[in-house]
């Protein structure tokens, strides 16, 4: 039985090397394919493997077709939005993610991307603080959830909302709930986006919701650059010269707005909200035992193409 670790972005060494541990425990033989360059690489990677680890790697129709012998593929990580789910279900693979397991290491940056641009992307000019100032959470998941917790233990004001979540859950969570989306932009200094890139949430924070948020308020985007409306985006920042915003995944038209708004905006060079070792190694080891758990039990647990 083989296992493709495939990760454009490679894990740190630690989780590779316990992703190998777990693997040939169970009996499994490992194949690494990091930096690959085009699809074909993966096509021809992922042939005779009977298991696959992803991170954003891309899972088209065309490498299913590939894989002659797939089963399983578990995306370390959140969001799957990366895998054709349809395709992969008509080729009967099933396809699971491991939720929560690089939950803190994103949270930890929304929160360091608040503080670079309230001190202006660490320029000499004032900054301001984060002391005080509201936060609006949307997405009260995993994510989101910690962002509030971190915040909250700052000295900020954490403000929520989930279109999943009753206003009980939301305070539970700790923090307040929002009365409507439109509520927690006009509200907050700082939103922290965290939804899923879905039919229904790509493109749907751009004007409207934006130009609402309060003088000075940043936007932070650690979830997906799909469900922002770039043309929104643009004509909020050049009518509200007050406004800001970081994401950790670079709009289409980076350079043209870098230049436009300078320390504005900044977005990552790559996505590396899930990018530190122990976010790595506990997604890369619970995807691993997910697919031991899935040949040896037949466990399904985190499947999200049923
Ligand atoms: C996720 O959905 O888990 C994060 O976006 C992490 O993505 P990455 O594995 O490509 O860093």
């Amino acid at each position: 039985m083989k296992i493709l670790l495939a990760t454009q972005k490679p894990f740190a060494a630690a989780a590779v090397n316990g992703i190998k541990d777990i693997a040939e425990k169970a009996g499994f033989e490992v194949a690494l394919l990091e930096k690959y360059e085009s699809e074909a690489d993966l096509c021809a990677a992922v042939a005779d493997a009977d298991a696959m680890i992803i991170r954003s790697d891309k899972v088209t129709p065309a490498v299913l077709d590939a894989a002659k012998n797939l089963k399983i593929v578990v995306r370390a990580g959140a969001g799957y939005d990366n895998v054709d789910l349809a395709a992969a279900t008509a080729h009967n693979v099933v396809v699971e993610n491991t939720p929560g397991q690089n939950s803190n290491a994103v949270a930890e940056l929304a929160i360091a991307m608040m503080i670079y641009m309230s001190r202006g992307q660490f320029t000499p000019a004032a900054g301001t603080e984060i002391l005080g100032k509201k936060v609006g959470i949307q997405a009260f998941g995993n994510v989101g959830r910690l962002v509030g917790k971190k915040a909250e233990a700052l000295g900020m004001k954490v403000y929520a909302i989930d279109p999943f979540l009753s206003a009980e859950k939301i305070k539970e969570g700790g923090a307040e709930p929002a009365e409507s989306l439109e509520a927690l932009y006009a509200g907050c200094d700082f939103v922290s986006v965290h939804i899923p890139a879905t039919p229904q949430t790509i493109g749907s924070i751009g004007y409207d919701l934006i130009s609402k948020m309060p003088k000075g308020a940043t936007l932070v985007n650690t979830a997906r650059k799909e469900v922002i409306d770039e043309a929104g985006l643009e004509k909020a920042l050049e009518q509200r010269t007050d406004l800001k915003y970081i994401t950790d995944v670079a709009p289409d038209n980076y350079a043209a707005l870098k230049e436009k708004f300078g320390t504005r905006i900044f977005a990552t060079p790559k996505k590396m909200g899930a990018q530190t070792a122990e976010a790595n190694i506990n997604a890369g080891l619970a995807a691993a035992n997910q697919i031991v758990a899935f040949f040896k039990d037949g466990c399904t647990k985190f499947q999200v193409n049923k």
